[in-house]
């Protein structure tokens, strides 16, 4: 058991029972900038900081994945200039990301609909994958034009097809062999899941991997999100008591 001295709280982290798996809901950027005046890409911008410290924190302390919400498949309602802003920050952080990865020994993978992405993004999401595959270890998961719903569709289609081509049947379909039709096939479901930003609701994500995962929720806006911040989440995690339907 490690005890960790914050400004204001002590926060007991056993580094034996750590999560395998935390996903993380990034929310809270426009309202960051709001309150300091600021456009929302600003916050956006220092929330894409705050992801780079938090994956990078991730593995310091030995999760073995950790999957983030970085953009939904309803985020494209937003205005242009906002939308430009968010793909102008995923290429920046990719491309660094591809500079610094196979050093920090950090795989990067990506769940969602990649197609409706700029080639130059879908490019570098290829080639980030490309380069996870040369060695084993911690992974983090971008969620980028990604829904539960779409994803659940798609592997609902995927799965017909198979069967239409005698490669699936219909009456050997089980909850495993379905999660193999997500993108999260041959990863674990998240042991925890964490909203910032005070909304207490799961938006879309991961609505097939949380059916057992404990929730955290916090008031702290993404962009302030810090590493004490996980480590506190993490310690509400390890009092948790859970049961999957059992006693
Ligand atoms: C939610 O906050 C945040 C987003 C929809 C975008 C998240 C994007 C990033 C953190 C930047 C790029 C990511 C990576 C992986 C480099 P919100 O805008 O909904 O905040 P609000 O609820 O306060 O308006």
């Amino acid at each position: 058991m490690a005890l960790f001295k914050s400004k204001e709280t002590t926060i007991e982290v056993d580094f034996d029972r750590l999560p395998r798996h935390v996903a993380i809901i990034m929310d809270g950027n426009g309202r960051w900038a709001k309150k300091r005046g600021l456009p929302r890409t600003a916050g956006h911008a220092v929330g894409a900081e705050t992801f780079r410290t938090i994956a990078t924190y991730g593995k310091d302390i030995g999760l073995d994945y950790l999957t983030v919400y970085a953009y939904s498949t309803e985020n494209w309602k937003r205005p242009l200039e906002e939308v430009n802003a968010i793909m102008a920050l995923l290429k920046k952080y990719l491309g660094e990301a591809i500079e610094t990865m196979e050093k920090d020994h950090i795989k990067l993978n990506f769940f969602g609909d990649l197609t409706r992405l700029s080639p130059e993004l879908q490019t570098l999401c290829a080639e980030t994958q490309e380069i996870s595959k040369r060695y084993e270890g911690y992974q983090v998961n971008v969620c980028l034009n990604y829904g539960g719903r779409d994803e659940i569709i798609r592997g609902m289609k995927a799965w017909q097809a198979d069967c239409a081509a005698g490669r699936a049947d219909p009456a050997e379909l089980t909850e495993a062999s379905f999660s193999q039709y997500l993108y999260s096939k041959d990863i674990p479901d998240p042991d925890l899941i964490i909203r910032p930003s005070g909304e207490i609701r799961t938006s879309n994500f991961l609505l097939w991997q949380s059916a057992y995962a404990e929730f955290y929720f916090t008031d702290v806006l993404w962009p302030d999100f810090s590493k004490d911040d996980l480590l506190a989440a993490i310690a509400s995690y390890q009092k948790r008591s859970r049961r999957y339907g059992g006693v």
